[in-house]
């Protein structure tokens, strides 16, 4: 029970101001942005200038490190700090690894179906294949980023050599009558015919997509494997000068105001 439950019920702008102030004072007076991508997420273009974000906030400074209401990062972070403090949906990766780790298929396709959702996880749902995949790109073999990044127009498709029907989740997710989107359809009509084609397909096979409470995973049963399939870089992701350590640098620091 909060301080307020004997008391009358705040309005909604009282209720605003209190989170606001709860949320000023876990940032350590610092000001919190949020990028456009966030808004947009609500529907809204409103944009808020520096100047006049600072004006509502007089005497704080902008946020331009950690955001001290997510959990801390250390200095030298390596996939697994990201799989514990930033991927916000670690079971359905782990169900999915786990799947194909039981149906013995060797370790690409183990660490494939482990990273498979990461865009979604960590980043954003639209073309979450795509931006997976070039998050992951500089530290896998080409065969487990490709598989990550058309995984996502393969499941829209039936693969009966493997029996891998088109999900029940997505018609009742999309309705009976959704059509991917004709890049998608040219996404898979290019893969269909590439040498990693079954690595992507297996991705689909091992997908999970109903949440069982009960599974047991952990994700130390593939600390091994992805000790030998993704090149930690010594100076830890995000400052190890890849083309996607900014990626990592802006999961790692998503509310920095640049
Ligand atoms: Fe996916
Ligand atoms: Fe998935």
């Amino acid at each position: 029970m909060g301080p307020h439950a004997a008391s009358k019920p705040l309005t909604l702008s009282e209720q605003a101001d209190e989170l606001e102030e709860k949320m000023m004072n876990e940032l350590n007076d610092k000001i919190a942005t949020k990028s456009a991508l966030f808004a947009m997420a609500d529907g809204s273009l409103d944009y808020v200038g520096g100047a006049e974000l600072q004006a509502r906030n007089p005497g704080k400074y902008f946020l331009m490190g950690a955001d001290p209401r997510l959990p801390k990062m250390p200095d030298k972070p390596t996939l697994i700090d990201f799989f514990k403090h930033r991927f916000v949906s670690m079971n359905h990766l782990l169900q999915s690894a786990t799947l194909a780790l039981k149906a013995g298929h060797e370790e690409k396709v183990v660490l494939a179906c482990l990273l498979h959702d990461v865009g979604v996880a960590g980043f954003i749902r639209c073309d979450h294949g795509y931006w997976g995949a070039q998050l992951i790109e500089p530290y896998v073999a080409e065969e487990v980023s490709w598989a990550v990044r058309v995984h996502q127009a393969l499941r829209f498709f039936p693969d009966e050599s493997v029996g891998y029907k088109y999900p029940d989740m997505y018609r009742k997710y999309f309705g009976p009558d959704y059509q991917p989107e004709p890049y998608i359809v040219e996404e898979y009509k290019r893969a269909r015919s590439h040498k990693y084609y079954m690595t992507a397909r297996l991705i689909c096979v091992n997908d999970i997509y109903s949440f069982d409470p009960d599974a047991k995973v952990n994700l130390d049963d593939f600390v091994d494997i992805i000790g030998r399939n993704f090149k930690q870089p010594k100076e830890g992701l995000g400052f190890d000068n890849t083309p996607s350590s900014h990626m990592w640098r802006t999961l790692m620091w998503p509310t920095r105001f640049l």
